[in-house]
């Protein structure tokens, strides 16, 4: 495709939203509130966010710049960069494989909250005894009919999406879902000013214990930085590629980046004081909203609806980010085969639903399978998220830093009124980066090596 016919931004606010929805996703309403309870609350939250402005943003912002300058899909655009076929393809390469199988098992999970949000319509969590919704997960995971169809139901509106194009289909529904989800959560969050455990609840959150880190604790938030913010999967290049010349990366980088961190937040309040006004333990970890908050809605004034508005915003959430990582697979397609954009999508789509089959049915039918001790949705996901995402980031970020040099960082920072920032991003993308996020590659390997 010649640079001149690939889609364009209809501006800086559909470019924002649409990279700030697929920043926004499960990570902030689903892992952060669980592994921050994890994890002991405020000393974790600070490390959090030290993690996103120092190791996150750089990354987020060196994946733009490529996309900007290179003007192609995310594996072609490192090499247009570098100006000549190299080595310096694989952290695209890697974020494309990454981007592929993160799609085929996210759409599995979105299959799982529309599955809770049919319960919420239904009123189960109001009528239904306690045992039978905590079993609520465990018994859809033994159903593999019942997940494969819904799967398939929220692949179709991904590739619905993607198949209207990148201001028709992506921008056009990132600018309707998300204030749509911003809505809820404030409505959320006013409800929960009225509950008594809204102030230990941040408390938890905002007063730091450092005694409560651990080092695993420390690993884990540079590593979330990395999923929240969606870097090291070629999205953000792709997305960045849509942008012209004289956009401000900086500007929208902190943007998206403000956004995704404001909205975990929002929701990790939400949610702990739902757990604490009705004295649940914290540290329930990954179950949280899928046990233990359905427990809740079954108790709380009004749960019903706060029930069903509580899985809507998941779900939009989690289709804001499977559209993204979508179009990175579409847009490297359409450009390396030359194949029309349209059949693209549905390929990609259905092919991407194929391998999400596995995942179905690692929990049923094929949970005697193992790959290095794990089934197929825990292999995918652990290969992507402490392999090839921490790796794809590091080449990145040792790619932009050591082989661009500082004369990339400087054009990414000049006139953009960030100057000030010229520094600390140098910094940042060199050491900081490449070092924290080496140690967490190799400290997260253990698992290729099962005991
Ligand atoms: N950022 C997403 C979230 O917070 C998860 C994610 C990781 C993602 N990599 C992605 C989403 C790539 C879209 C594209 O849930």
């Amino acid at each position: 495709m010649s640079e001149s016919n690939r889609p364009k931004w209809s501006g800086s606010l559909g470019f924002v939203l649409a990279a700030a929805g697929s920043a926004v996703g499960l990570g902030n309403i689903w892992k952060f509130p669980y592994i921050t309870g994890m994890n002991g609350g405020g000393a974790f939250v600070l490390v959090y966010l030290a993690c996103i402005a120092l190791v996150g943003v750089p990354v987020l912002l060196a994946e733009l710049y490529i996309g900007k300058v290179g003007q192609a899909n995310a594996v072609l655009a490192y090499e247009k960069v570098h100006k000549e076929k190299s080595f310096w393809r694989l952290p695209g390469a890697l974020g494309l494989i990454s981007a592929f199988l993160i799609l085929s098992f996210y759409s599995v999970i979105g299959g799982w909250i529309l599955n809770f949000e049919w319960c919420s319509l239904l009123n189960e969590f109001g009528t239904r005894p306690e045992g039978e919704i905590k079993s609520m997960l465990s018994d859809l995971f033994e159903d593999p009919t019942r997940q494969i169809f819904l799967h398939s139901i929220f692949m179709l509106l991904t590739v619905g999406i993607v198949l209207g194009g990148v201001q028709k289909g992506i921008e056009k529904w990132t600018k309707l879902l998300m204030p749509g989800l911003v809505l809820i959560l404030i409505g959320l969050l006013v409800y929960s000013l009225f509950l008594p455990g809204f102030g230990q609840a941040a408390e938890f959150l905002f007063l730091p214990d450092f005694s409560k880190l651990s080092w695993e604790g420390l690993l884990e938030a540079v590593g979330h930085s990395f999923f929240t913010l969606s870097v090291a999967v070629g999205v953000m290049v792709t997305f960045g590629s849509y942008l012209s010349k004289d956009d401000n990366l900086p500007r929208m980088g902190f943007s998206i980046a403000i956004i995704d961190t404001v909205l975990a937040l929002t929701a990790g309040l939400v949610i702990f004081t739902a757990v604490f006004s009705y004295g649940i333990e914290v540290d329930t970890g990954p179950t949280l909203i899928f046990q233990t908050l359905p427990l809740l809605f079954g108790k709380m004034p009004g749960g019903y609806f706060i029930a069903v508005t509580f899985f809507l915003l998941i779900a939009s959430t989690a289709l804001t980010s499977t559209i993204s990582i979508l179009e990175v697979v579409v847009a490297y397609c359409t450009e390396t085969f030359k194949a029309p954009r349209r059949i693209t999508t549905l390929i990609v789509g259905f092919a991407a639903f194929a391998v999400g089959l596995l995942s179905d049915l690692s929990t049923n039918l094929l949970s005697h399978v193992k790959i290095v001790g794990l089934n197929f949705f825990d292999f995918f996901d652990k290969l992507t998220s402490s392999l090839f995402l921490p790796l794809s980031g590091l080449l990145t970020s040792v790619f932009l830093g050591w082989v661009l040099g500082p004369r990339a960082v400087d054009e990414i920072i000049r006139d953009t009124g960030f100057e000030a920032y010229r520094k600390t991003l140098l910094i940042c993308i060199r050491v900081i980066v490449p070092i924290s996020v080496s140690i967490i590659l190799i400290m997260g390997l253990d698992w290729l090596w099962p005991a």
